[in-house]
């Protein structure tokens, strides 16, 4: 996939690896909601791998590809081992964290610390790249501590690259392991976009893509540049995660990040091309409402979208994706015609109800399994709740999620109560207009 874009000057989206969130059940959600994002797992760590439950940690739902799992580690032999067994339960991607600083992963040398040990992470990466075939990428920071990132991030990136690395995905900002949290760390370190685009420059026919305080698609399009130049991809981690909303606008811009799909599908291969759409709005219209999460990032409207209200017949386009998402598929004079869940009434309303009926349904149907197999409500739901952030109703769906899926036997029901807040409050705005 990496190589494809390279070629083709289209970009890459991804969410981002999220200890704690980014599991598989915010990974089914997510790809409800965006059939083209790379997906990444939470960081496992190697040994983990090597001596755990293997099922437990690395299962998935298929529908989650294309997806990439991050390893944790220092030790090229183990993680070549763990590489292998990834690639054996079918994922697109391993990819070594060069970039937490959290403590424990501090005390055991890796992740961020390993900024300064470019020569031991490039053997990773080799001993990696000698264990599977799928491609071998690296996630870091730009430096650590007292470290010069012009030098240490170009000398991690010529280690690695000399390794025979995939791709790079860099977060923005440096780490400080002494004095700041990991939460501190996301946040105070200032961001050098401008580095990772001289990095790219100096680079051209490796894949860097960009991490670290985007919060927006429209803001992550800004900074990576038009198809064809500048950096290579965007990954978002918070904004992909408290505002989820945000990955149902990523199909009208990205192209599909899946191998399998890249080869396989028809539609999917003229996203290849330079048709590409620039940033369609998002699927919302903010309405402050008092949301958690209240980012500079806006979802505000675009301009000039016709679609029509929640509610109404045409608002069920026939040719909705197969597993939830966006659909893309080829107009009759050869472009490539995307259809994006979209809003963007004057109003504010969600316009697109059947996307999001289908992205409930699909909800309600994963957690029943869930349940069947022993697990609880709120495992699926505890990642739901940025869905609507600004949408009337949401504050609603937010307080179903979060009270009632918590109460002992909640099945799914909730779900369908908590998104029937938003599309009635939609339904109620739409007739009211
Ligand atoms: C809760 C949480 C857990 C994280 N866990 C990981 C992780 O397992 N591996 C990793 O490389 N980065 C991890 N990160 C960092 C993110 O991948 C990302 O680099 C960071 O949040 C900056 O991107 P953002 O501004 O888009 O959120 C985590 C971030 C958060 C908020």
């Amino acid at each position: 996939m990496y190589s494809n874009a390279l070629r083709t000057g289209t970009k890459i989206f991804a969410t981002a690896p999220m200890i704690d969130w980014s599991d598989r059940h915010y990974r089914y959600f997510a790809r409800q909601l965006s059939k083209n994002a790379l997906l990444y797992t939470e960081m496992i760590v190697a040994d983990a791998i090597l001596r755990g439950n293997r099922d437990r940690l690395l299962g998935y739902d298929t529908v989650e590809h294309p997806l990439a799992l991050q390893l944790g580690g220092n030790d090229p032999a183990k993680l070549a081992e763990a590489a292998r067994i990834g690639a054996g339960f079918g994922y697109d991607e391993i990819n070594l964290n060069v970039g937490c600083p959290s403590d424990r992963v501090q005390s055991g040398t890796f992740g961020a610390c390993l900024m300064r040990e470019p020569q031991l992470v490039a053997d990773c990466v080799a001993a990696m790249k000698a264990a599977v075939t799928i491609p071998v990428t690296v996630k870091c920071r730009i430096g650590v501590d007292d470290q010069d990132p012009e030098i240490a991030l170009r000398d991690l990136v010529g280690r690695v690259r000399a390794a025979g690395v995939d791709a790079v995905w860099v977060h923005a900002r440096k780490a400080w392991l002494q004095g700041l949290s990991p939460k501190e760390n996301r946040d105070i370190p200032p961001l050098d976009y401008g580095l990772v685009r001289r990095l790219k420059a100096e680079n051209p026919d490796l894949f860097v893509g960009l991490n670290g305080g985007l919060h927006t698609l429209e803001q992550a399009q800004a900074e990576i540049g038009r198809p064809g130049e500048g950096l290579d991809g965007a990954m978002l981690g918070r904004a992909a995660y408290q505002d989820s909303g945000v990955l149902t606008g990523v199909d009208a811009v990205f192209a599909p990040a899946g191998i399998r799909s890249l080869e396989a599908s028809p539609s999917a291969a003229l996203a290849n091309g330079p048709r590409v759409q620039p940033f369609g709005p998002s699927s919302f219209r903010r309405e402050e409402d008092g949301g958690p999460h209240d980012a500079a990032g806006n979802l505000s409207a675009g301009v000039g979208d016709t679609r029509p209200p929640l509610g109404s017949a045409e608002a069920r386009p026939a040719e909705r994706g197969g597993e939830g998402g966006a659909a893309a598929t080829a107009g009759t004079d050869g472009s490539l015609v995307r259809h994006t869940p979209a809003s963007q009434g004057e109003a504010g309303v969600l316009s697109d109800a059947a996307f999001f009926e289908g992205v409930r349904d699909a909800m309600m149907a994963y957690a029943d399994g869930v349940i069947a197999g022993g697990g609880r409500l709120n495992h699926v739901t505890r990642h739901m709740v940025g869905l609507f952030q600004g949408v009337p109703g949401a504050r609603r769906y937010r307080q179903i999620l979060s009270a009632d899926a918590t109460r002992p036997g909640a099945g799914p029901e909730v779900i369908a109560a908590a998104f029937a807040a938003v599309l009635e409050a939609g339904a109620d705005r739409a007739a009211a207009e």
